[in-house]
């Protein structure tokens, strides 16, 4: 058996930054509400029953909790996690190995579960519906397939993209929990928390400022913190206040509503370049030298939830929110809409 046959789960390198102000229990995590009461219940009644929790399936997109709700989960049924994702899967025997190490009510956290191989997705159907492992040993004429039966687990998967997973994956999960953006509310507590944590000094008006410039996520509400403290600490006296926040976000080119230099330069360049659109997601990618699938995950949700961007059949088009946004004028037709 070659030495990575059991590739142990690897977590996504995080800062130690990261990890300390990551919430360790439901109670601690703030927001997410509907999504945090349903798997709230299910731990409850799976301890009830003294049974195994139901897999679970979170999307979303990234910098919202999923890993982190994951965690909770295993913690609140007291379980061990195993933590892998859907590209390091390569090989059917990564996957054997993987399950062939799961003791009765561990938690397997796939994380980009739609990035699974779809031959390895077709192992984890009865892996996941019946604990049968069916694998296939030898190849040509002696070739055999052998049945490993499985101690009762619960699958937890992750997508940023709940909409490209297959239809026999999802349907053998129970529920898809959608995560939402955080209201600048739910952001503030959650600032105030990790600065606490931290030890930073920091006033409602300062965390508003920084909330409200987070794109409703709280990865980057942390993000943000950390240079905004540095920066008090340098130009300030150490404590954020609103101003030292506006200030201190200015200087990395955080507008007022959280778009970065990548979101301007993406309106740009779909209003200057493609005259507004629609405009294919490649060409778009091209046109800017950014990653098509960091585009579609990462900065596209974000535009559409505030209503810069439009996805239509065509491609992806400008709204007028976009033209004044750049400080363009937006077309004619467009402007009364806005109106
Ligand atoms: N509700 C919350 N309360 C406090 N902190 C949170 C909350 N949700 C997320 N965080 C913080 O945001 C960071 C990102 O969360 P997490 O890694 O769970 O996101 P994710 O949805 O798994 O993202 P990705 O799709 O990129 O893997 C964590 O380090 C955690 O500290
Ligand atoms: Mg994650």
């Amino acid at each position: 058996m070659p030495e990575n046959f059991y590739q142990e789960t690897v977590e996504a390198p995080e800062s130690p930054f990261d990890i300390s102000l990551r919430p360790p229990a439901f109670s601690e995590f703030h927001g997410q509400e509907k999504v945090k009461d349903r798997l709230i219940l299910m731990v409850e009644a799976a301890r009830q029953r003294g049974d195994v929790l139901e897999h679970i399936l979170l999307s979303g997109p990234p910098g919202l909790g999923k890993t982190t709700l994951a965690n909770i989960v295993a913690t609140a049924v007291g379980s061990n996690i195993h933590t892998t994702s859907g590209p390091q899967i390569e090989k059917a025997g990564d996957l054997a190995g993987i399950l062939t190490n799961l003791q009765k009510g561990d938690v397997l956290f796939i994380d980009e579960i739609h990035r699974l191989h779809p031959a390895i997705e077709e192992y984890l159907y009865p892996a996941m519906e019946d604990y049968r492992l069916d694998i296939i040993i030898d190849s040509g004429p002696s070739a055999r397939s052998i049945q490993l039966n499985l101690p009762k687990y619960t699958l937890v998967g992750a997508t940023t993209r709940a909409g490209v997973l297959t239809a026999p994956l999802r349907s053998r999960f129970g529920l898809v929990n959608r995560l939402d953006y955080y209201s600048i509310d739910e952001l503030c507590v959650i600032i105030k928390r990790s600065a606490s944590l931290l030890d930073i000094t920091i006033d409602q008006d300062g965390a508003a400022e920084i909330a409200s410039r987070s794109r409703g996520t709280p990865r980057v509400s942390n993000n943000l913190l950390r240079w905004v403290r540095d920066y008090a600490q340098v130009k300030a006296d150490g404590a954020i206040t609103a101003e030292v926040a506006m200030k201190a976000l200015a200087m990395i080119e955080i507008d007022e509503d959280g778009l970065d230099e990548m979101d301007t330069r993406l309106l740009e360049t779909v209003i200057y370049k493609f005259n507004g659109g629609p405009v294919g997601l490649s060409s778009l990618a091209v046109a800017i030298g950014e990653d098509a699938s960091t585009i579609e995950e990462v900065n596209e949700p974000f535009l559409i939830m505030q209503g810069f961007l439009q996805r239509t059949p065509r491609g992806r088009m400008a709204l007028p929110a976009a033209y004044l946004k750049i400080g363009a004028q937006p077309p004619s037709g467009a402007q009364e809409e806005l109106l």
